[in-house]
């Protein structure tokens, strides 16, 4: 595929020479052209060093404040890119400024300072509830953690409706659909009950699973994903709907062999990763 650097149409759009905004409309394109990002579906933010923000925005202009739904003291001063609400991620490589912001987190915690982008009176993401608390959890037990990204993965959703929604459950059958998932989450897949979006009350409940898994199942949603990167997060994302494709593909279908538990484990040990315990029986 033709990447964005070589379409020089591109480069002389507003805001694709700073990295980390060409990096997320690169992404959101990725995910749109994947299926899993229809209308406005899905949101990405992103922690930001202010070392890698301050060559290419004022950082001392505020162009407005945005009041989060709930104050984030534990963010104070940290520098976030962000999807607005309502836009669509096949528009974000064809004007970055409307649909990306640029924000920082007040001193105090209770206001959104806008930096850069969500043009129009454009806000953020109405899941920023859900990324802030996210974001807060997994910074506590890993301290490079950076990315959120929030999407409508296809056969995840898929197999929602027809898979037990036990976490354990789910995580074992995606392990058990290819060779690489157990080594790229051992720490397994958590499921939360169906839930409002958008909500104060499904962001506790998804940053409750994030203290001990990066990917948290919305059923009959999406998927949230986190990691140090936004490879990380994305690549994370795509091996789990990578899974659950291979089961809706083979879910109706005679199964003659499978990938046994005690394969599994040896598979984890080989790849020096540790299994959840509780799930495989060996
Ligand atoms: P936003 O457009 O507000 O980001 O919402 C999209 C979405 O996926 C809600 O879950
Ligand atoms: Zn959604």
């Amino acid at each position: 595929m033709t990447t964005f650097k070589q379409q020089n149409v591109l480069s002389d759009t507003p805001g694709m020479n700073i990295p980390f905004v060409q990096e997320m409309a690169e992404i959101t394109q990725h995910m749109w052209r994947f299926g899993w990002d229809e209308r406005n579906g899905g949101n990405v933010s992103c922690i930001l060093e202010e070392a890698e923000v301050a060559p290419y925005v004022n950082i001392n202009k505020v162009i407005r404040t945005i009041k989060p739904a709930f104050p984030v003291h534990e963010l104070a001063g940290k520098y976030f890119i962000v999807t607005g609400s309502g836009k669509y991620f096949k528009n974000v490589v064809s004007d970055p400024e409307a649909n990306l912001g640029v924000l920082r987190v007040s001193k105090d915690g209770q206001q959104l300072e806008l930096l850069w982008g969500l043009k129009n009176g454009a806000v953020p993401t109405s899941e920023l509830p859900s990324h802030f608390m996210s974001h807060i959890e997994r910074l506590k037990v890993d301290p490079d953690h950076r990315v959120v990204i929030h999407n409508h993965a296809t056969n995840v959703i898929a197999m929602t409706f027809i898979h037990d929604l036990n976490e354990d459950k789910f995580t074992k059958t995606l392990w058990e659909m290819c060779t690489e998932c157990i080594v790229v989450f051992p720490d397994g897949i958590a499921v939360i009950p169906w839930m409002v979006p958008g909500s104060s009350e499904i962001g506790r409940e998804t940053a409750q699973k994030m203290k001990d898994h990066r990917a948290v199942v919305w059923p009959h949603h999406g998927i949230f994903g986190t990691g140090s990167s936004i490879d990380e997060a994305f690549g994370l994302i795509e091996t789990v709907e990578k899974a659950a494709q291979i089961y809706m593909l083979i879910v109706n279908q005679p199964i003659k062999q499978c990938i046994t538990d005690q394969e599994l484990a040896d598979l984890a040990k080989a790849f020096g990763v540790t299994p959840r315990p509780g799930i495989l029986n060996v």
